[in-house]
């Protein structure tokens, strides 16, 4: 049949919503993860559980390429605010993603202690087809087909808003609110999460479009508050009416 669109989430609860609506319902094991596939509204689905973090993230993509041929990959799910306007519920479109991890810190000797601050950004290499060899990129640009279709559905959400911005990926939590407000400075990040930047540089190594979505789960300007994963639900809604409007212009 026409290949799919790859829709990814990690974790059950940024899945599940999007697995239930599905045609035709496949489900798969790829090594340890759990894959499925199917039809939305006769638009042909992949569903990828990465589980957390780049790794499984980058591995979960580069299995899915070579089993499911995706025409197009959709990473979604659970973000924390490094914007402090942003609130739970808020949708984030991601102009690009960025490794707020990849960084090269400035020279210090024993016993001058340690500035988390003195960094260079340092980027993460993926294929770059036009150079034909892997290049070292800070940020990895969305799909621009992808990036608009995403946001001319933004008036259709009525739980948050709906804006464009930098999704920062690292395997780390950040809870201190300067350490925040000092990434979203320095990389211009709107949310942080896991997943995003690895997805995106295996899906350009690949030369498959991809599109990072995010929903703010939990904000540091809220004080020390748990995550809310009802938002993983709203998202998924959002992600299934992208996938469909995409689809349907191809
Ligand atoms: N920092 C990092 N990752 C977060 N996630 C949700 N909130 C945050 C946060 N504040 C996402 C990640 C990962 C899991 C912890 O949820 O993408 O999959």
């Amino acid at each position: 049949g026409k290949p799919p669109l790859l829709i990814q989430g990690a974790m059950k609860v940024e899945t599940s919503h999007i697995v239930e609506q599905l045609d035709a319902l496949e489900e798969y094991r790829l090594g340890e993860w759990y894959f499925a596939s199917g039809n939305y509204h006769g638009v042909p689905l992949a569903v990828s559980r990465t589980q957390w973090g780049l790794a499984n993230a980058a591995a979960t993509t580069a299995l899915a390429m070579e089993f499911f041929h995706p025409c197009a990959v959709i990473n979604q799910g659970t973000a924390g605010a490094h914007d402090p306007s942003l609130k739970n519920f808020d949708i984030v479109i991601g102009r690009e993603t960025v490794n707020i991890s990849a960084w090269k810190s400035h020279f210090r000797a024993r016993g001058e202690g340690v500035d988390e601050e003195a960094l260079d950004k340092l980027g993460v290499f993926a294929y770059d087809k036009e150079a034909r060899r892997f290049t070292q990129e800070v940020c990895h640009k969305a799909d621009e087909e992808l990036f608009r279709t995403a946001l001319a559905l933004r008036n259709s959400y009525k739980k948050g808003s709906v804006t464009e911005g930098v999704i920062g990926t690292a395997d780390s939590w950040n809870c201190q609110v300067d350490r925040v407000l000092f990434l979203h400075d320095f990389y211009g990040t709107a949310v942080e999460e896991m997943e995003g930047d690895a997805v995106a540089q295996i899906c350009q190594t690949y030369d498959v479009p991809f599109l990072t979505i995010r929903v703010v789960s939990n904000t540091v300007f809220a004080g020390d508050v748990d995550w809310d994963l009802a938002v993983g639900a709203a998202l998924q809604e959002y992600v299934l009416a992208v996938a469909e409007a995409y689809m349907k212009k191809r």
